[in-house]
């Protein structure tokens, strides 16, 4: 095919915006199981209507061969992340193309580049950006992956490395078996945080509208300098978090209380797969991936006064011990960086191990 069929485009008609937010439906649709993209969720961002809205300018791009959508990506300046690091990073988010649609990739990542060169940015990152974007799967192709994570294709590297971006840093996925053995673990785990004056409640306990908070500021706090992140808002997280406070994320997710004083925080959410995934019909999946039978930790925190003490091994150990009460056999220990030590060891404690490995990219400009 060549080249003059393709264009890339600006994404601005109501129509376009509906159809770059169904997109993956075409890509992933052959899957047996995969976790579908919020529509209206996307449209609503895309055409700058959400929360985030105000610390983002998002140009929405995609490329046609001879009218057809064939591939997408917005670019971001995403100004509370500069502003926190100091930076003029741009993201390219929303990531997806079809197969056998390099030339017409590769010529949207880089008009999308450039139009974040154009706006003062001198580099671009894409595949990691807070509540925005995640990280590009390297292992595990074709099967469902962990919640919020990306279950890209294989040929999604070649795409981006063809447009000269080149991987800047490795984040894995952990798992735990919640075997009888690892459960007693976990038992003296919390036992010793008890003994060592550290009370750990569920957001249930703790009130779980102020439990929000709380994971809002011990997040802001504890990730301050952990690399890709920015702060996030209490008007951001809120309206996100609340309507979960009937299901079991309320039972799952802990914070760690010294003193009266909040130092931790978690986040973990029950197996999703059974309402959120699409899952062929007529296909069971490993219990270990879904089905009803994995829950996941998605996110922790220790405030660096409090550190080293065990607090987010005690804090992680319970969830894990709320999820095997409700059914659970697995737990995901979500996303880690490669060179966060402290986090995988953590994980390791817990008695999980490395079952997915991803990458973000970046391209200096
Ligand atoms: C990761 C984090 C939650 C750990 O909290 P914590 O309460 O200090 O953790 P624990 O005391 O339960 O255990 C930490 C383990 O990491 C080890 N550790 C801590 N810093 C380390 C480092 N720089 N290099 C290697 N190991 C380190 C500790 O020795 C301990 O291991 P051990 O039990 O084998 O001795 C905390 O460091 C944090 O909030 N970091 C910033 C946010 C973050 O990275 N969250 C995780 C995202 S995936």
């Amino acid at each position: 095919m060549s080249r003059e069929t393709i264009s890339v485009e600006r994404v601005t008609t109501r129509a376009s915006c509906e159809e770059f937010a169904r997109l993956p439906y075409q890509i992933y649709a052959g899957r047996e199981a995969w976790w579908p993209p919020d529509i209206q969720g996307e449209i609503e961002m895309i055409s700058g209507r959400t929360h985030f809205a105000s610390y983002l300018d998002l140009e929405p791009f995609c490329a046609r061969r001879r009218g057809r959508m064939v591939a997408r990506v917005s670019a971001v300046v995403n100004r509370r992340y500069n502003q926190h690091w100091n930076d003029s990073l741009g993201q390219l988010i929303h990531f997806e193309a079809h197969e056998g649609e390099e030339d017409a990739a590769c010529a949207m990542l880089k008009a999308a580049a450039h139009s974040l060169g154009a706006r003062g940015m001198t580099a671009v990152r894409s595949g990691f950006a807070a509540f925005l974007d995640y990280p590009y799967v390297i292992d595990n192709y074709g099967r469902l992956g962990s919640f919020l994570l990306r279950s890209n294709p294989p040929y999604y590297h070649r795409y981006l490395k063809n447009s000269g971006f080149e991987i800047e840093k490795g984040q894995t996925d952990y798992t735990a078996e919640l075997t009888p053995e690892i459960r007693a673990r976990y038992r003296s785990m919390t036992e010793a945080a008890r003994a060592a004056g550290v009370a750990i409640k569920s957001w249930r306990e703790f009130g779980y509208l102020a439990a929000i908070d709380a994971w809002t500021e011990v997040t802001n706090s504890a990730f301050a300098r952990h690399w890709g992140w920015n702060p996030v808002t209490l008007d951001e997280v809120r309206p996100m978090l609340m309507s979960l406070w009937e299901t079991p994320v309320a039972d799952l997710s802990m914070v760690a209380i010294i003193g009266g004083e909040i130092v931790g925080a978690v986040f973990s959410v029950p197996d999703l797969s059974p309402v959120l995934a699409q899952v062929r019909r007529g296909v069971r999946l490993e219990s270990m991936r879904g089905g009803g039978t994995r829950g996941a930790l998605i996110n922790i925190g220790v405030k660096e006064q409090a550190r080293g003490r065990g607090i987010a091994a005690a804090m992680a150990a319970r969830s894990y011990l709320a999820m095997a009460e409700r059914n659970m056999r697995y737990a995901g220990y979500t996303l880690v960086l490669d060179d966060n030590w402290a986090s995988r060891r953590t994980a390791e404690r817990l008695g999980a191990r490395i079952t997915s490995n991803f990458v973000t990219y970046r391209m200096n400009l």
